[in-house]
């Protein structure tokens, strides 16, 4: 099914300076007035679209965030405190940004009756009983960020039954594309940066652990279906449906980069889920959603791909070959 066209909307894109964030916002300028709200901790202004509009702020300040807001139909919200780990060390700050602070993305939502599409996770689902994990599994999870990103899910959900605002929840994968770096980027940055300086692959633990991959224009393309779909207070599944392990992700990346690189492994890592794949039908079925970028195909374009610009995009255009389609 074809991407939505969204045009002549006023938008807001919390964390739009972000990894996601940013190549949403390349999909919807310069055809809506976009807004971005980041503090910029973690994005990026050099990824940011010159057609948007910056709001230099914290979505924990209400002021920033009714400034950002004002008279928008749509706000996508990304948004969040994305370190797992330091949600551990620090449970309190994380639940200010990332559920207090969407409470207060969710209230102003409603002062301005826009649609919410919100970025949830595939960490609700904690160690899933079984995969595919489907949306119907039970929320378990096992951080702080997964029981954050849950209460919000939840709470979008609520908003469409006790208020009738329209709002899905997308639970995400392991998201994966241009522009993701930094210390809690993922293991694909992180392989293909030691793959590039020809320094050691770095396995935790047996390698068998595997994950659902999914490519950055895909998350994009599912935002742009959450932001039409009459399928509204649900939450849905974004990934592929096809499980990778992670010493053939190793493999894959050695290959793409013509890299020298040993692989070695060294201890696993604490809590780690061992196996985690997304049940895609419901996305398929009720928001017309499929990824199309298959991981070998999105690799070889990540590692082909030069530094991401302004405008490299990433969401419309690859700079070199076209992942092909498999759906
Ligand atoms: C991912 C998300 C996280 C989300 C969780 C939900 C990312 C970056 N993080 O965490 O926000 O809450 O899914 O399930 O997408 N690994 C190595 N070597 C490395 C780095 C990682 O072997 O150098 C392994 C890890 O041990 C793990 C796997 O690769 O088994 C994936 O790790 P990572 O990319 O950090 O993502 P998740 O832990 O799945």
């Amino acid at each position: 099914m074809d991407t939505p066209a969204i045009r002549d909307r006023t938008i807001l894109v919390t964390g739009g300076a972000g990894f996601i964030g940013s190549h949403l916002v390349d999909a919807l300028t310069p055809q809506n007035e976009v807004r971005v709200l980041d503090d910029f901790t973690t994005g990026d202004r050099t990824h940011l679209s010159d057609d948007a509009t910056v709001i230099e702020g914290d979505i924990r300040d209400p002021i920033a965030l009714q400034r950002a807001a004002r008279g928008v139909d749509l706000i996508f919200h990304h948004a969040a405190l994305v370190s797992v780990a330091q949600s551990v060390d620090e449970p309190r700050q994380s639940n200010r940004t990332n559920l207090e602070a969407s409470l207060l993305v969710l209230e102003q939502a409603r002062q301005e009756d826009a649609r919410v599409v919100v970025a949830s996770s595939a960490a609700v689902y904690g160690h899933p009983d079984e995969l595919p994990v489907s949306e119907t599994a039970g929320i378990e999870p096992t951080s702080p960020y997964g029981v954050q990103k849950g209460a919000l899910d939840r709470y979008t959900r609520l908003y469409e039954e006790l208020y009738g605002l329209p709002t899905v929840a997308l639970r995400y994968f392991n998201v994966y594309g241009p522009r993701q770096r930094g210390p809690y980027s993922g293991v694909i940055s992180t392989f293909i940066e030691q793959a590039r300086a020809d320094k050691p692959i770095t396995i935790e633990g047996d390698g068998q652990q595997s994950r659902d991959f999914v490519h950055v224009r895909d998350v994009v393309r599912a935002n742009l279906r959450a932001a039409t779909t009459d399928a509204v207070g649900e939450a849905y599944n974004i990934g592929t449906g096809t499980r990778t392990a992670i010493a053939d992700l190793a493999e894959t990346i050695r290959d793409a980069t013509g890299s020298t690189s040993p692989v070695v492994h060294r201890e696993p890592r604490v809590g780690d889920i061992r196996h985690s794949g997304a049940d895609v039908s419901k996305a398929s079925r009720e928001l017309g959603f499929d990824a199309r970028i298959g991981l070998e195909s999105g690799i070889r374009s990540l590692v082909g791909a030069s530094e991401p610009a302004g405008q490299d995009a990433g969401t419309v255009r690859e700079p070199h070959s076209e992942p092909e389609s498999h759906s």
